[in-house]
């Protein structure tokens, strides 16, 4: 007999199959003209994503990820099949890189320190931590979407924007199904924690670069918490009918009902 979940998977994989319909490569060849200072700065923010995005290990890395993986067929076929975008977003990432003229990225500090937090808690806290970069990514790529002035890197953020909002309604799917009371005030306090500490590193990272393409001060904090605001308040309306307040802690006093 299918379970709950068993139906939840099925959905997200005939996603995931679909998904794959209906990409148009960004133009690569197109004409090229940027100011050198602004290639600069894409062309090495955008290589360090394309190792991150999908360019190291694809795949769940805590210790216990393959028994997470192998706890039933649809399980496995739904990760693989959610890493397999995240391999090509790293593909997509190297036509960028390439046409900005930069140079790859194989290893960094930041990126080092990435793959021991994510070996070191279990599967679960690695998917809640992939999921905090995957919220914070759409901002990234919205920002170089709307300020990189060249067509086909808007194409290809276009491409992986499209990927990134599965894979946040995806985790948002599985949440609610193993939280069917909704998160508590700590759980929701924790999530928000998370957020900000990936977005923090991310800024301390790219900030530079996405100031010098024209992303103006304040816009990516609020993005931030849009996304991860817009991500609790899902959850809980799904899970338990009701929207938190816009603070955490004043959703603890005070529950909204759904309008
Ligand atoms: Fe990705
Ligand atoms: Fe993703």
């Amino acid at each position: 007999m299918k379970t709950q979940r068993d139906i939840h998977q099925q959905k997200w994989i005939r996603h995931f199959e679909k998904n794959r319909q209906h990409r148009p490569e960004p133009d690569w060849d197109a004409p090229f003209h940027m100011e050198e200072k602004k290639r600069r700065a894409l062309a090495w923010s955008l290589a360090e994503y394309q190792l991150g995005d999908g360019g190291g290990p694809c795949c769940l890395i805590a210790r216990d990820a393959e028994s997470y993986r192998q706890s039933s067929h649809h399980t496995q076929m739904v990760t693989d099949l959610w890493f397999r975008e995240e391999a090509e977003h790293s593909r997509l990432l190297s036509g960028a890189v390439k046409r900005l003229r930069g140079t790859f990225v194989t290893d960094t500090f930041a990126f080092r320190q990435f793959q021991r937090v994510r070996r070191f808690m279990g599967a679960q806290f690695e998917m809640l931590v992939l999921l905090q970069v995957e919220i914070i990514s759409t901002v990234y790529y919205r920002m170089i979407r709307k300020h990189c002035g060249d067509e086909p890197i808007a194409a290809m953020c276009g491409l992986i924007l499209r990927d990134e909002t599965g894979h946040v309604s995806y985790h948002r799917d599985r949440l609610c199904q193993d939280h069917p009371g909704g998160w508590n005030l700590w759980q929701r306090l924790w999530f928000y924690f998370l957020g900000y500490a990936c977005a923090a590193v991310l800024w301390l990272g790219h900030g530079r670069a996405l100031r010098t393409i024209g992303m103006r001060n304040g816009d990516f904090a609020a993005q931030v918490h849009r996304g991860l605001r817009s991500f609790v308040r899902s959850v809980q309306r799904r899970t338990t009918g009701q929207v938190p307040a816009r603070s955490p802690l004043a959703a603890e006093r005070k529950p909204l009902p759904v309008s």
